[in-house]
């Protein structure tokens, strides 16, 4: 952990640190590299903004080391406003910039918590067409899960609790801690 950034005092403990993360995402690559060896065609990652920020840009560079070549989308989706529970309504808030089909689709995400926007979002990836869709999720809330979703690549199962950090925000804030952490409480008592 970086020592004396000013976060780290709003920081109650840290769940996956940076190093993990690190080591995660180059193993979370190999794996997606060794089963798309023979994609001629190459992967398109599609990010779902903003939370996967930080796992996209460092998973895209974790598989350009492997292969195959990837191209970048990049989608907003809303589902939880400004708090910290999901409603199970999503809304585009940014769509695909092209045509997706025939294309094979890896959604890059975050986190998956309820699976709700998830599934949403599988549905409508495939409604465009894509020859296939698979999901590379970063986290994983075993807990929360109300809707079956297919995810074939995860990287860490944690707790069910508000996590913020590499990317994961608290009302647009913490995003660009290089770990995930829990907040502590007087954060929320504070807004
Ligand atoms: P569902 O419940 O639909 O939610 O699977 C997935 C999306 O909700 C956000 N999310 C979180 N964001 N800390 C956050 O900052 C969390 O602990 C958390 N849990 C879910 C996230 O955008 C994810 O894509
Ligand atoms: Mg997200």
């Amino acid at each position: 952990m970086a020592e004396g950034s000013w976060y780290d005092a709003d920081i109650d403990r840290v769940i996956i640190t940076e190093e993990q993360i690190r080591e995660k995402t180059a193993e979370l690559a190999k794996q997606v590299s060794a089963d798309h060896a023979d994609s001629t065609g190459g992967l398109l990652l599609v990010c779902v903004l903003k939370g996967a920020v930080m796992f996209m840009a460092d998973f895209a560079r974790a598989l350009g080391r492997y292969g195959p070549p990837t191209e970048m989308e990049f989608m907003a989706v809303s589902s939880y406003g400004q708090g910290t529970t999901s409603s199970g309504v999503v809304r585009i808030l940014k769509d695909l910039d092209r045509d997706i089909a025939g294309k094979h689709v890896i959604v890059v995400e975050d986190i998956v918590d309820s699976g709700l926007t998830l599934s949403w979002l599988l549905k409508y990836l495939e409604s465009r067409s894509a020859a296939s869709v698979e999901v590379v999720a970063l986290f994983r809330k075993p807990d929360a899960v109300k809707v079956h979703v297919p995810v074939k690549y995860v990287g860490f199962e944690i707790p069910s609790e508000f996590v913020v950090g590499y990317g994961l925000d608290y009302s647009e804030r913490y995003r660009e801690l290089p770990y995930v952490g829990v907040l502590k409480k007087d954060v929320y008592a504070r807004s």
